[in-house]
């Protein structure tokens, strides 16, 4: 696992626009792994801006996100593909068709997960995947639980992550209890992984991302056995790892 620390959110987000900028040059036609939650929204914004500015060109890119909430409908305000539409694809030269979530909205849980496995497989997988992590160390809505998941699947919140995604909506009681997100099998098969996280809110999670044993009690820590995971942190979010 290769560190990056740095002091603050904006130096963050310009580094993790910068390795993200490099894979869509490289390689034109790749597929990205996109997150959502405030983490990333900075390193949308950059390229959102290079798009516009500078003729960075995701014309070809394919995009497959972690996961959505279930029931919410596309165009709900909190919905991830409403976050991914407002905050970087209706913002840069991407074909929209080439962009892709779980429907949180399918009647059958079972065969939408199947559907979303496939989907990714017949892509290729992502070329790298953009992860935030969650105050209590989840990846996607990978969870803490007894033991890690492979592919897609329908997921339990648990009562904190409830409770930290409920400042974006009106009322802690319209956060939805459920949602679908990759498995940690499916995360891991991304060719490259770029974590970012930073605030104290996140020292905890970062320590047994990095510090901690391997255990699906912090699903983050599964990373470590990635053999490309680059991991930018400021140092709010590094100060129990470095004392
Ligand atoms: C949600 C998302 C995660 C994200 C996490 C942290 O639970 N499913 O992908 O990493 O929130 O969000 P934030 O970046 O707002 O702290």
């Amino acid at each position: 696992m290769r560190v990056i620390q740095v002091k603050n959110y904006d130096e963050m987000s310009l580094k993790a626009a910068h390795i993200i900028r490099a894979q869509v040059e490289l390689k034109p036609d790749c597929v990205l792994g996109f997150a959502t939650g405030s983490t990333p929204l900075g390193t949308y914004a950059n390229l959102v801006k290079w798009c516009k500015e500078d003729g960075l060109d995701f014309s070809q890119v394919k995009s497959v996100n972690l996961d959505e909430y279930k029931g919410l409908p596309k165009d709900h305000d909190q919905s991830y593909a409403y976050f991914m539409d407002k905050n970087l694809f209706s913002q840069i030269n991407i074909d929209k068709a080439n962009t892709y979530l779980p429907d949180g909205m399918c009647v059958d849980g079972d065969a939408e997960c199947k559907r979303y496995d496939e989907l990714i497989k017949s892509l290729g997988g992502a070329d790298l995947q953009l992860l935030g992590i969650g105050n209590n160390g989840h990846i996607g809505f990978n969870e803490p639980a007894d033991c890690f998941q492979n592919g897609t699947y329908c997921v339990e919140l648990t009562e904190s992550t409830i409770e930290a995604n409920s400042r974006l909506f009106e009322k802690k009681e319209d956060v939805p209890r459920f949602a679908f997100s990759m498995g940690s099998g499916t995360i891991m098969s991304a060719k490259r992984v770029l974590l970012i996280a930073n605030g104290k809110a996140k020292a905890e999670a970062i320590k047994g991302l990095m510090a901690g044993p391997i255990t699906p009690g912090c699903p983050a820590s599964i990373l470590q056995m990635h053999p490309d995971c680059t991991v930018i942190v400021d140092d709010e979010a590094m100060s129990l790892v470095t004392g």
